[in-house]
């Protein structure tokens, strides 16, 4: 199997507690295809320290884990092993209320980001408004002043087949930030796009 290429050398003996996000030998694996009953090994033995403020890029061939990476930190997917330690707290523990992790992340994946039904504005206040609780004025103060920063203060009622795709991307951006999150996870959010919209994002 090629490998995900780890930016930082984490040390397994290191805690991960001074760090925002630690992963710790974290395992997963998926049913192999045509083997029955064998298991197709795709992250194994995963150590990873990621600071605040800092960014990192996971850099992987195509089928390699770096999707599936993300996948378990944002708890999508379950861990086989391992710990994933977000301020040094293990939120893999299936203990743990998982929208609550959650909720303190963003995530923006290739494409097909936005609830097509609704506009720019109503995408970006949903979670704010169903998840964080917010009322309409503040979730849509909070929207407008987001999308306004990342260039779309001007596309608040479109909807997002109104949209190029580097605009999509960006509103989804915008949703992704508005809550503030202390980890945010992008999964190749310009690969769907054409050449000359990957600047814009
Ligand atoms: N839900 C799943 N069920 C079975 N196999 C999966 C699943 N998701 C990913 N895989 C497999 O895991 C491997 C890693 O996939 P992925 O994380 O998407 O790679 P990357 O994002 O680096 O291209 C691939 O072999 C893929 O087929
Ligand atoms: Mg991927």
């Amino acid at each position: 199997m090629s490998g995900v290429v780890l930016p930082s050398g984490a040390s397994p003996q290191d805690a991960g507690a001074d760090h925002l996000l630690s992963l710790r030998g974290v395992r997963k694996t998926y049913p192999a295809a045509g083997a029955p009953g064998g298991r197709r090994v795709v992250l194994d033995g995963i150590d990873l320290d990621v600071d605040a403020h800092r960014c990192v890029v996971l850099v992987g061939s195509s089928g390699s884990g770096k999707s599936t990476l993300l996948r378990v930190v944002n708890l999508l997917d379950e861990v086989d092993d391992g710990q994933i330690l977000l301020d040094g707290e293990d939120v893999a523990d299936p203990r743990l209320d998982a929208n609550r992790v959650r909720a303190r992340m963003g995530m923006v994946f290739q494409a097909y980001n936005l609830f097509p039904h609704l506009t720019v504005l109503d995408n970006v206040t949903l979670a704010p408004r169903l998840v964080h609780r917010r009322s309409r004025a503040e979730a849509e103060g909070a929207a407008v002043e987001m999308l306004g920063r990342v260039g779309l203060g001007h596309k608040v009622t479109a909807y997002p087949d109104q949209l190029s795709g580097g605009e999509q991307q960006r509103a989804a951006i915008a949703r992704a930030l508005v809550n503030g999150p202390e980890l945010l996870l992008l999964d190749e959010v310009t690969s769907a796009l054409d050449p000359e919209l990957v600047g814009e994002v």
